[in-house]
């Protein structure tokens, strides 16, 4: 028993580990993507952060460019981070984009055994923009019923998006654990601090295959998503890649509409992000992999990093290119930007004509009205229960709390009351306002061990500055380990 016990204190310690990497800012918004669309024109809008170089044809070497910045805070990361933009559509048809809160957060986390770094001139996309169905039950089965072969590729990709109900005064949902937008109706109820986006990439790869004609099946994910077994042949256990993105859907509330995903997706499950591998190079981010695995998640911890504030990662956007500066992808506008049709599914989404230049609309895929009445399958969606969730839902970020303007912004729960942190005063500025103090619990499940940490994070936005910056502190402030008995 005791050998045993040793064993798995090892075995958790070293899955704890992984490092958040905030991008606060966005380098723009706009249809590029030199994955998929090399040289050209995406036919949807992105949402882009990272290395600053970017555009049609961005690779490895324009992203490590010296003279390129990153919108990361880490200075040694220019990679590019890529998803769709998430809008709303109002029955009249007049559509906005739903503003981003925060920027994206990209986790690396070490799930796998002995992770290796990406290699230099890897790229890779997790999703399909054309899909628009889920198929399974919701919410998912015990991981403990999901098959240990990972051979239905599909079956793991689906469960790889998540839409997370944001209500800071709940008990937070789990990571992953729904995975198309809920109901507007649902929403307006139950999510009003906004939706977050989640994204995992696929974390087996193949020796020296730095990408594939289809930018997705170099990598494959593990029987569980986030972990379990690889398939045969994708040996290479690349970092766990994990996007978090959050909108103020909570915005528009009571309004008649709908949320559409920039792919013309009102379901959600074409919801998908790319990754081009921006390193200063791959020894250095294998020499990162390596040394930094403080269980926090904070880059802060990795005496490798540099880091620069947010008002400087802000700075960092990409050049335009001319020929969809008109593209107006921020709206209000009538329908997306530029032109997309609306597909509801369940079939795959088919093609349209990409629109052209300066925002030119040229679908071939007539409009049809909207919103039109589309309703998601029964289901009847509630907050995950947190205890299941941690023994077998597996989320990697638990929670989002709020502790700022309400008097039980947090600890109703007497388990997360416990780890309630003190706010953390801003800084002493005539200027700064306090914008909101957010907490999030990690929580990462292996065997029966489960470690869970609480984060505040308090956002002040400085706007006597030409420039208006946002800064903010992150503090591990609880630290636990739940042993669960042993059989
Ligand atoms: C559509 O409705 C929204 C919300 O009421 C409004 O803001 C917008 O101006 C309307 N668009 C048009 C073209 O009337
Ligand atoms: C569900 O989506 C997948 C991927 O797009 C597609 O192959 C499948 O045909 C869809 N199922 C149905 C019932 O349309």
């Amino acid at each position: 028993m005791k050998s045993s016990f040793a064993a798995t204190f090892v075995f958790a310690s070293s899955v704890a580990a992984f490092w958040r990497m905030p991008c606060r800012s966005q380098t723009g918004y706009a249809r590029i993507d030199p994955l998929v669309n090399p040289g050209s024109i995406s036919d949807h809008v992105h949402a882009i952060t990272g290395g600053g170089n970017f555009g049609a044809d961005t690779d490895f070497k324009k992203l490590t460019a010296s003279d390129s910045c990153t919108a990361c805070a880490v200075t040694q990361d220019h990679s590019a981070y890529w998803t769709p933009a998430v809008y709303f559509q109002y029955k009249n048809g007049t559509t906005v984009m739903v503003p981003q809160v925060g920027g994206m957060l990209a986790y690396y986390l070490y799930y796998l055994d002995n992770v290796k770094s990406f290699p230099e001139g890897f790229a890779m996309i997790a999703g399909n923009p054309d899909t628009r169905n889920f198929t399974g039950p919701f919410p998912d089965a015990p991981l403990s019923s999901w098959p240990t072969d990972p051979t239905d590729q599909f079956f793991l990709q689906q469960r790889a998006l998540g839409f997370n109900c944001l209500n800071y005064a709940k008990t937070p949902e789990a990571s992953l654990y729904r995975h198309t937008f809920p109901p507007k109706e649902y929403m307006d109820a139950n999510c009003k601090d906004g939706l977050r986006l989640e994204l995992a990439f696929p974390s087996c790869g193949k020796e020296g295959v730095l990408d594939s004609p289809d930018h997705r099946s170099h990598v494959q994910y593990p029987s569980l998503v986030k972990e379990g077994n690889c398939p045969e042949g994708f040996d290479v256990h690349y970092p766990f890649l994990f996007f978090e993105t959050i909108w103020a859907t909570n915005q528009f509330s009571g309004e008649d509409g709908q949320f559409l995903l920039s792919t013309g997706d009102p379901v959600g499950t074409s919801y998908h992000g790319d990754f081009i591998m921006g390193w200063d190079s791959a020894e250095f981010l294998q020499s990162a992999l390596d040394t930094c695995k403080s269980p926090s998640g904070e880059i802060e911890a990795c005496p490798l990093f540099n880091i620069q504030d947010d008002a400087d990662a802000a700075q960092c956007t990409f050049d335009m290119p001319g020929d969809l500066k008109d593209d107006d992808c921020h709206g209000p506008r009538d329908g997306l930007p530029v032109d997309v049709p609306i597909q509801y599914g369940p079939e795959p989404a088919s093609q349209y004509k990409i629109a052209g230049a300066s925002g030119a609309a040229t679908t071939s895929i007539p409009h049809t009205s909207a919103p039109q009445t589309y309703s998601q399958s029964a289901v009847s969606y509630s907050p995950a229960d947190a205890a299941s969730t941690a023994s077998a839902q597996g989320g990697i970020v638990v929670a989002m709390e709020s502790a700022a303007g309400s008097a039980h912004g947090y600890g109703k729960d007497t388990e997360y009351g416990a780890a309630r942190p003190s706010v953390t005063s801003a800084p002493s500025s005539a200027s700064a306002s306090k914008d909101s103090n957010a907490v999030s619990t990690t929580t990462i499940t292996r065997g029966n061990e489960v470690i869970e940490m609480v984060i505040e994070e308090t956002e002040v936005t400085v706007t006597a500055q030409p420039t208006a910056g946002s800064y903010e502190k992150r503090h591990l402030e609880h630290h636990k380990h739940h042993h669960h008995a042993r059989n």
